[in-house]
Parts: structure tokens; sequence; C-alpha cells
């Protein structure tokens, strides 16, 4: 297997490689997790049916660990898991996708990661773009590192893609979804290293008030949110991204707890299906 290093901050891509093969090889997938550990988010080319079936992409997410059904997205009718992200002309509503965000982060314990594959796309448009949460702590102000050190946000899919549902719908997910709390800055389980970890459903700090920060209820308003804002847009900056060019049977491969990503909106109304194994985390910890 070659590794080529695509960015500076994050991303490599795998040559060389049926992943496939690394559903039976041990040696091969251990290289993979490896690479996935170091870089974050990983891609390969021409990951057909025949290299890589859907059983086969199942059983690859499934050596990290369960697969997650998502709470509003349906699975492929024979592999349950597998969760079709598929936007057509005919429902353009469904076409709002575009935000920086890390997966689900609205659960208690949301994925470790997601394998996720093109099966068609637009000729031009429609990359999806991946940044690096370690990077965006790591270059922080000092002063910012102290402020937000403690934080715990709230996570709630109102605050993002869920805001497109009707309002029944919604109040009905919140039952089975209550908002989820997360530290602000969260240490990744493998690596120690340490990650931002707000994203688009971040909605408040759930104890930003103390003595020296609060005086009165606006000042949470403006220090409260202003802070949240900040952190969240920590990801829009190029120089902790990478961004993929799609085509048929490219594969990507990311770490949920280290990166955000957006998949940009950009195309015509067209199709572009994309399927995608989540594999179940753990609860995020300081
Ligand atoms: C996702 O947000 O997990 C899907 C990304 C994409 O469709 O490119």
């Amino acid at each position: 297997m070659r590794v080529e290093q695509l960015t500076c901050a994050i991303g490599a891509e795998l040559h060389d490689v049926n992943l496939g093969d690394a559903v039976r090889d041990d040696g091969l997938f251990n290289d993979i997790y490896a690479a996935l550990l170091k870089f974050k988010v990983l891609f390969l080319r021409d990951q057909d049916f025949e290299k890589l079936s859907r059983k086969d992409h199942m059983a690859f997410a499934m050596r990290m660990g369960q697969l997650e059904t998502h709470p509003m997205v349906p699975s492929h009718p024979e592999a349950p898991g597998l969760v079709q992200i598929y936007k057509t002309p005919e429902k353009p509503a469904d076409r709002y996708e575009n935000s920086w965000h890390c997966d689900t982060t609205f659960r208690e314990a949301p994925p470790m990661g997601a394998v996720l594959r093109c099966i068609e796309c637009p000729p031009v448009g429609g990359d999806t773009m991946w940044a690096n949460m370690v990077l965006a702590y790591e270059k922080l102000p000092e002063y910012v590192k102290q402020e937000i050190e403690g934080l715990i946000a709230s996570h709630s899919f109102n605050a993002s893609f869920a805001a497109a549902m009707p309002q029944e719908k919604r109040l009905a997910m919140k039952t089975q979804y209550p908002d989820a709390e997360h530290p602000v800055v969260r240490t990744h389980p493998e690596t120690g290293e340490k990650v931002l970890f707000v994203n688009a459903f971040a909605t408040h700090f759930v104890n930003y008030h103390s003595e020296g920060r609060v005086r009165f209820g606006q000042d949470y308003n403006k220090g409260g949110s202003d802070l949240m804002q900040y952190l969240i847009s920590q990801a829009y900056n190029p120089e902790y991204q990478v961004r993929w060019r799609w085509r048929p049977y490219s594969v990507a491969i990311w770490d949920n707890r280290c990166t955000q990503h957006y998949a940009v909106m950009d195309y015509p109304p067209c199709h572009r299906k994309m399927e995608r194994a989540a594999i179940v985390g753990d609860k995020p910890f300081r």
C-alpha cells in the first residue's frame, strides 16, 4: 500500500489497495487503521462492487465497531446500517447538507468514524471537505484555550439539518434524541490528542456562567454566543482542511472524533448517491 499525504494539515490517499481485502487481512487492516489515526481522513479511488461489495463495505467498517443506524436517513434495503445519502433532482429539500459538522454529536456517544462510498456524482461539483480539529485546537490563542478549559456544550439536532423538518417530527424525535452534553475540548481516546469539539450541532455552553464571566444575563449572550460562534468557525480555516473531488466508487474513511466535514452543494439538481457506514463511538471525555 502506498500512502500519499494530500495536505500539510489532514488527509492521505491510499494507492494499490482493495478495501475488500482489508476485511480478511489483519495486517492490511492494521496499516490502514494506523494511517487513519495519523492522517484523520483517508481516500481511495476505484473501489467498485467487485473490489468492495456492499457486504464488505459494512464488514470493513464493522472491524472498527458496531454500525450506527441514522435517526433521519434511511439505510439501503438490503444492507441495514449502510445509510443512503441520495440527492435527486426531484427532492431538492433533501439537498440541505452544507454545514461544517461532526456526525450526530447530538447523541450521547457520537460515531467514532465512517466509511463513505460514492456511487454516482455530478461530473463536476459536490466535493466534500474535512477539517482537522486537533490542529484547530492546537492553533487557538493561549488565552482562548484557558477560557474554554472545562466548558461543556449542549448539542441538538435542531440546530442544523433538522431545522428543515416539520415541527411535529422534530418534537417527536426530541424524546428519542434529547440534547447531548459534550466537553468543548475532548481527548481522543486512542491518540490522546486534544480536539476542539464543537460544530453545527452545538447550541450553547451549559456551564458558562461564573462570577468572572457573567454579571447580568446579557453578558451570557454576548460572551457565550460569540465565543461559541468563534470556536465553531475554526473549522472554516483552509489551513486545517482538505477538499476531495469524488468520482464514482471513490471512498473516504474518516475519524469523526477529531474532524469535521462539509459536503459542498455547488452542483445543479442531479443525482449524487453516497453510501455511508458510520461506526458507533464512545462518550467523549475531557
Ligand atoms: C456526510 O455528511 O456524512 C456526507 C458527506 C457527503 O455526502 O459528502
